[in-house]
């Protein structure tokens, strides 16, 4: 070993061997997890990081407690502070990162079995990814309706709402419209219960961007095969990961991470042409 060898931690160790695993086509079913951390270098704040998250920045609102933002009794008698924060949240002014790339790429390379995000930006498909492959665990703002009668609420008004910072009522009974991003206290969406079986069905699993703190997405990565590595891509140890000989922790920035993954595996120039195209 010369003094121009990287260092021989662990991690470019296991690095390596993950990526020759998957060089040599081992895996062909990949199951990918996300959560707000693949999404902060596009300028979209996560929500529990202690400085930047979004939950330490919501004092203008006064809430009770943070979370209560997105807690449906709130909502149902304060709905003021979410519209006010919706239009800081809602999709359409930004770029998908290269995390989001990768998760294309790997859907190129047929090697996507489905991606489960937990976001609400939409930047996986915006990047890309098609629409069958995801399962939005927490909704997205792609619909909105009536929390009471359920009715669907035209697409163009809750824009002019959010836009105006105004709460919209239903037509049909004028109860409270929400967008279908899920809160606490709602059930998820069937998508989510109808695809919570493929993780077991996976052979590599990709975890990134998440705390891993909110059920039931959290427990999917422990559903995983108890045989199959599972590399998490963090800037913390999440979850119950390291407790498995097969885990792979990249600690740190998921951008950084992902062209360290694809750099070993021989793909950052085609990763880096596919990300310009965004
Ligand atoms: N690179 C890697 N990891 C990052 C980065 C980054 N650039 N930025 C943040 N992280 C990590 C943080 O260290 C943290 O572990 O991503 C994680 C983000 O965690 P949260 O802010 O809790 O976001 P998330 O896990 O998606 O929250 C889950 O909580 O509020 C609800 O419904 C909401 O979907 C959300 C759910």
């Amino acid at each position: 070993i010369d003094e121009h060898t990287p260092p021989d931690t662990l991690e470019s160790r296991t690095l390596e061997a993950l990526a020759k695993y998957i060089k040599d086509g081992e895996p062909k079913k990949i199951v990918v997890m996300t959560g707000a951390g693949i999404s902060t270098s596009a300028g979209i704040p996560d929500f529990r990081s202690p400085e930047t998250g979004l939950y330490a920045n919501l004092a203008k609102l006064n809430l009770p407690y943070a979370e209560a933002v997105f807690d449906i009794s709130f909502f149902r008698n304060n709905p003021e502070p979410f519209y006010t924060l919706a239009q800081e949240l809602y999709p359409g002014k930004y770029r998908p990162t290269i995390t989001h790339s990768f998760i294309k790429l790997l859907h190129d390379k047929g090697l996507l079995l489905k991606c489960f995000t937990q976001n609400i930006d939409t930047l996986e498909r915006e990047a890309g990814v098609p629409g069958d492959k995801m399962v939005e665990a927490h909704g997205s703002f792609a619909g909105q309706k009536c929390i009471e009668c359920r009715a669907p609420y035209p697409d163009a008004l809750i824009k002019i709402a959010i836009h105006e910072k105004t709460v919209p009522h239903c037509e049909a009974c004028n109860g409270l419209v929400k967008p279908n991003i899920v809160f606490f206290g709602e059930a998820l969406p069937e998508e989510f219960f109808l695809n919570r079986h493929l993780p077991a069905t996976a052979d590599l699993a990709i975890v990134m961007g998440t705390s891993l703190t909110v059920q039931p997405f959290a427990g999917l990565p422990s559903e995983c095969a108890p045989h199959i590595p599972r590399l998490l891509i963090n800037k913390e140890v999440v979850g119950d990961f390291g407790y498995r000989a097969d885990d792979v922790p990249l600690i740190g920035d998921c951008d950084t991470g992902v062209r360290a993954l694809a750099e070993a595996c021989g793909w950052l120039e085609e990763l880096e042409a596919l990300w310009a195209q965004t």
